[in-house]
């Protein structure tokens, strides 16, 4: 059977191989600790589950707008408003299946075929195979730890060429927790300004930030908010991953493109998951601020726990979920290996029954990734057993 050649450029997920490996090993009778899911653990408010039960009964059954319901547009407008001070039109709004589809939604809109996007390693796993399966070309560009693997302005410099057509920027960053001030990412969006290239600014982890404040893109200027598609949605702030809700905001010419191909593709999000989504943009603040309370809570201890491995460097996560360990001190003990953080992971899960990710998911190979969005005391005891294992290398 041929399959496309698309298919064939395409790197199977690694977050999806270590479910598969844990699962398996699960059903041998292990029992793992499992820090490879970067999905919380908290379940989904109890006014947004009642809002879907009530959808439900209500009938809202029907296909609806394409671009989603007023009712959650709406409450869109109104959070970008409030909470990040931009404003927005209901017409710039498109509501899709998790941030996953308003990402892969925009690169079909704004791609031709060889047009390069802009990538800062490290980088969320799904980046270079969603451009890929759209026609462009990731361009990867190494960052350094002592910048908390944030772009700088000269790395952004040369990497772009006359085919460049967008920087894809995740603030805070998935795996590294980094969060971007005002003034790392104004030189940034101007240099873009100037070239006229997009930008896809992916703030999915937007309100779980820990710093005081948070700067999103579309805020910097009118020509920022011009050239900026903002990815952002409920899964990670709300709570409700299994939903699958996500939106952008955009100029209204880029949200209308947007929806025309997602009007081709699936029409809209559940309609059920759209109502709940509304309440859980208006009535749901104070369980995302619990939540984020709690993730900053173990943020703080595993923070001190790691500053007590030896030979490990990390940088203080200010957003997300995660840790990304650096593990390069370790590295030549790895010399024969085909991948580190393969071997890393591999010896991890099935000598010490621990779940992480490895750091070529993300292309940095010297590192590991781990989520507290798990209960503490298990990522506590992981990192124990990170220790154990660095201890006898
Ligand atoms: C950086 C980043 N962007 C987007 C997504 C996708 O989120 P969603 O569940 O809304 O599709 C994730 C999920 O892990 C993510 O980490």
């Amino acid at each position: 059977m041929n399959l496309s050649q698309k298919i064939k450029t395409i790197t199977p997920s690694y977050t999806i191989g270590i479910s598969t490996k844990v699962k398996a090993l699960k059903s041998e009778g292990k029992s793992i600790i499992d820090l490879s899911i970067g999905e919380p653990d908290f379940f989904t408010p109890e006014k947004a589950k009642l809002e879907g039960i009530d959808a439900i009964a209500r009938n809202e059954s029907k296909y609806d707008m394409v671009p989603g319901l007023m009712a959650l547009r709406k409450a869109i407008v109104q959070k970008l408003k409030t909470e990040n001070n931009v404003s927005y039109d209901v017409a710039d709004i498109v509501v899709s299946s998790g941030a996953k589809h308003a990402i892969t939604n925009t690169l079909l809109a704004t791609l031709d075929p060889g047009d390069e996007v802009i990538v800062p390693k490290p980088y969320w796993t799904s980046y270079p195979e969603m451009i890929k399966l759209c026609g462009g070309v990731p361009v990867l560009v190494d960052t350094q730890i002592e910048n908390q693997f944030k772009l700088t302005i000269d790395e952004l410099k040369s990497a772009i060429t006359p085919k460049t057509k967008m920087l894809l920027i995740n603030n805070p960053s998935n795996p590294t927790g980094a969060v971007y001030t005002m003034a790392e990412l104004e030189p940034l969006v101007n240099l873009c300004i100037e070239k006229e290239l997009f930008i896809l600014a992916d703030e999915i982890y937007e309100r779980i930030c820990y710093t005081d404040t948070f700067t999103s893109i579309p805020t910097l200027s009118p020509e920022a908010k011009a050239i900026t598609i903002l990815v952002n949605g409920l899964s990670k702030s709300v709570a409700m991953t299994g939903w699958r809700i996500g939106y952008t905001a955009s100029s209204p010419e880029i949200a209308k493109a947007i929806s025309t191909i997602q009007g081709h593709l699936v029409s809209h999000p559940s309609i059920v998951s759209q109502w709940a989504g509304a309440v859980a943009l208006t009535d749901c603040l104070d369980d995302m601020s619990a939540m984020v309370s709690e993730y900053k809570l173990r943020r703080d201890l595993l923070v001190e726990r790691l500053q007590k491995i030896k030979n490990v460097t990390f940088i203080q996560p200010d957003g997300a979920f995660y840790l990304f360990i650096d593990l390069s001190y370790f590295k030549d003990k790895f010399e024969a290996e085909r991948s580190v953080s393969l071997k890393i992971g591999d010896d991890l899960l099935l000598q010490y029954n621990l779940a992480v990710v490895p750091g070529i998911a993300f292309g940095n190979d010297h590192c590991i990734r781990l989520s507290y969005a798990t209960e503490l005391s298990l990522v506590q005891e992981g990192l124990n057993r990170i220790e154990t294992y660095l201890n006898q290398l």
